[in-house]
């Protein structure tokens, strides 16, 4: 099994630097998948109040042979409750019966709702009251993350950006590391749809690895933290196998070079797109 190493967050928290994504697994059989997601070895499960799963993320860990220390649990707070999120908070653990979670982020900003403020502020008091160990955003450009931390003088220890070869988040992850905040990587291979551009398929074959594993290496290497999801157990186990080799700085920038203005898989730019 894959022995992920960690790194440590602004914080303090420390994290594995791979984790599982968890959407849209439900049910019966989203359970079995992340109950065997993390007996391959994956200690960092992503899941958040929209993707309605909560309760089966517990349930898996429950399932696994695993202690509940063992695992970095970690939720997001929704647009519609910006101006509740530490009721938000209380409510994932009751639906997950859990003391505490490891780590909640803001799920979008939804700028034009006004909330984000407020909803970091929630954040902030769930931290102190004991709820998280870590707090967060995702989907914060560099103008949301400068107004919540003058607004609070507290720093989000991450931020869950889309990010793949064909979005690269070079400016992002930049703002990211200028302010202390890790970058954690969703749709970190594109759903799919990067793995036959030409330097992904070179990079893997000169490194005999296959194209997603040369993209979430390309992320290791960059210093973001992939949460790849699959619901199979191989494909689970291969995304995990990214630690024995790594690219020259000559393939990472060719692979970076792929980037595209237009690059996002849905278009999901922050400043409009709003999910509540
Ligand atoms: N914060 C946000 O706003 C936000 C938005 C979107 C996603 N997320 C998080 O990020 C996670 C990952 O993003 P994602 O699921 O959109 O995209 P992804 O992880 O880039 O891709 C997942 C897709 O790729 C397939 N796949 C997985 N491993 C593969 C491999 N080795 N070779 C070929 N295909 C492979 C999966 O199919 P199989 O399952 O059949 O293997 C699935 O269809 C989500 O699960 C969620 O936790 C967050």
């Amino acid at each position: 099994m894959t022995e992920l190493p960690t790194r440590t967050l602004g914080d303090g928290v420390s994290v594995p630097v791979l984790g599982f994504g968890t959407y849209p697994l439900r049910g019966d059989d989203g359970v079995r998948a992340m109950v065997s997601a993390l007996e391959v070895g994956y200690r960092l499960i992503d899941t958040a109040v929209n993707y309605r799963n909560e309760r089966e993320v517990a349930e898996a860990v429950r399932a696994s042979s695993l202690d509940r220390g063992d695992v970095f649990i970690q939720t997001k707070v929704p647009g519609r409750d910006h101006r509740s999120a530490k009721h938000s908070i209380e409510t994932s653990l009751h639906v997950m019966d859990l003391e505490y979670l490891d780590s909640v982020l803001i799920h979008w900003p939804n700028p034009s709702q006004g909330g984000y403020v407020r909803a970091w502020e929630g954040l902030v008091e769930a931290k102190e009251a004991g709820l998280v160990r870590s707090i967060g955003v995702s989907n914060f450009t560099p103008e949301f993350l400068d107004e919540i931390i003058a607004a609070t003088g507290v720093t989000p220890a991450s931020n869950q950006i889309e990010m793949h070869p064909a979005f690269p988040q070079v400016e992002q992850r930049a703002a990211d590391a200028e302010r202390g905040i890790a970058t954690q990587a969703w749709s970190p291979i594109g759903r799919g749809e990067v793995l036959d551009a030409a330097p992904v398929v070179a990079a893997a074959e000169a490194h005999g690895v296959t194209p997603a594993q040369a993209v979430l290496r390309w992320h290791l290497h960059l210093g973001s933290l992939p949460l790849p999801k699959s619901g199979d157990p191989e494909r689970q186990r291969h995304n995990l196998e990214v630690l024995g080799f790594d690219l020259s700085e000559a393939e990472v920038d060719a692979i970076t070079a792929l980037g595209r203005p237009d690059g996002r898989l849905f278009g999901a730019d922050p400043v409009s797109h709003e999910e509540m």
